[in-house]
């Protein structure tokens, strides 16, 4: 089997460790959207199996995952052309996750800053999950044979990491059997920051509140958090590089050019020269009238638990229709009586 056969496959995953945040739509889901309509085939995952890599408590994990589904599809996936699921329903998943544990080296593992960072000064106290974290990612991807994967800057790492694999995968076994998968960290908002530091990312897992925008939000508690946003003294720029070392107002302008599919330098030609007093009530405006929209239907989706989870059970039978034989020839490969 040669690279030019792999057909192009999207596949991506989010965490349900908590809730949405607008760095989670702006870098991720907004994109696996465009990706839905441009016609290629899709697969978007909600990865419980890695979520649990740190403590959820079991209910809250069950709800964060129904609700993350309810956020896709409020969102503008549709069940009908993408796959959507929960990973822990495609046991191939974890199949090849332990047979990517055999292939990864230790010392790969060691250099992952996300595990490095979640794992703080007690990495001995650290899980082995959260360790092997990116293996289970390879197998994500490399279990439908993915070639494209949309995510945000943060999962640049992994998607590199996950590219080693199949490299050494393909070279140990001598097939050319797993693609080397692109990573596809396009537009606007790749890195959303905290609102609150310019120099943090947004994160579900962040302390503040106020450092992010939540998709479960209300119009209030969105103009207040942009109101509140820390900014600097000066007034916008007209040109992008004036934008070098004012992270905080990077962020807000890179928020406005995402939120209205244009570029920096689009958003920047109109509010150029605008004090934060006006632009600040623009973005909210913007903000508002674009997620309201997404968390009024996650409300109402989440009234219906049980068509959820027939949605996810759809999900995972036609994930598994995929995986199956390639684990099996996987399985061939490295030579598993069968
Ligand atoms: P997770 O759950 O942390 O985040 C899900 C997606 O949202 C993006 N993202 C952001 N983008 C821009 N700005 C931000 N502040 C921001 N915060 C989060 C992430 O880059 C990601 O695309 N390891 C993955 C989940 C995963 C996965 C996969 C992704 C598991 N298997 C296979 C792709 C393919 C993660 O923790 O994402």
């Amino acid at each position: 089997m040669t690279e030019a056969a792999f057909t192009p496959r999207v596949f991506s995953g989010i965490q349900p460790s908590g809730g949405l945040t607008l760095g989670n739509y702006l870098g991720a889901i907004k994109r696996f959207v465009e990706m839905q309509e441009s016609g290629m085939e899709t697969i978007y995952c909600m990865v419980d199996l890695h979520a649990i890599t740190v403590w959820q408590d079991p209910e809250k994990l069950a709800h964060a995952t129904r609700e993350l589904c309810a956020g896709f599809i409020a969102s503008g996936l549709d069940p009908e052309k993408s796959i959507l699921f929960n990973q822990s329903q495609v046991a191939e998943h974890a199949q090849l996750a332990w047979i990517f544990n055999c292939v990864a080296r230790m010392g790969w593992m060691q250099r992952m800053t996300q595990f490095k960072d979640k794992a703080g000064k007690n990495a001995q106290n650290a899980s082995l999950g959260l360790f092997a974290y990116p293996a289970l990612m390879a197998a994500d991807i490399l279990i439908y044979h993915a070639t494209h994967v949309p995510v945000g800057e943060d999962q640049k790492q992994h998607l590199e990491l996950t590219r080693d694999i199949a490299i050494k995968f393909n070279h140990d076994y001598k097939v050319d059997f797993f693609p080397i998968t692109e990573p596809v960290i396009e537009g606007a908002a790749t890195r959303v920051m905290s609102l609150r530091d310019g120099s943090k990312k947004m994160s579900k897992s962040d302390p503040s509140d106020a450092s992010r925008i939540n998709m479960t939000d209300d119009a209030d508690a969105i103009a207040k958090k942009i109101r509140k946003a820390k900014t600097d003294p000066e007034a916008l720029p007209s040109e992008a590089k004036g934008l070098d070392d004012r992270p905080e107002a990077r962020n807000l302008v890179n928020i406005y050019a995402a939120l209205s599919d244009t570029t920096v330098e689009n958003v920047l030609r109109d509010v150029g020269g605008k004090q934060f007093s006006e632009f600040k009530p623009m973005l909210s405006e913007l903000a508002v009238e674009k997620l309201a929209p997404i968390s009024g239907e996650m409300a109402r989706l989440m009234q219906d638990p049980a068509e959820i989870d027939a949605i996810l059970h759809r999900g995972s039978d036609r994930a598994r229709a995929i995986a199956a034989p390639i684990l099996q020839r996987t399985y061939d490969i490295v030579g598993m009586v069968r």
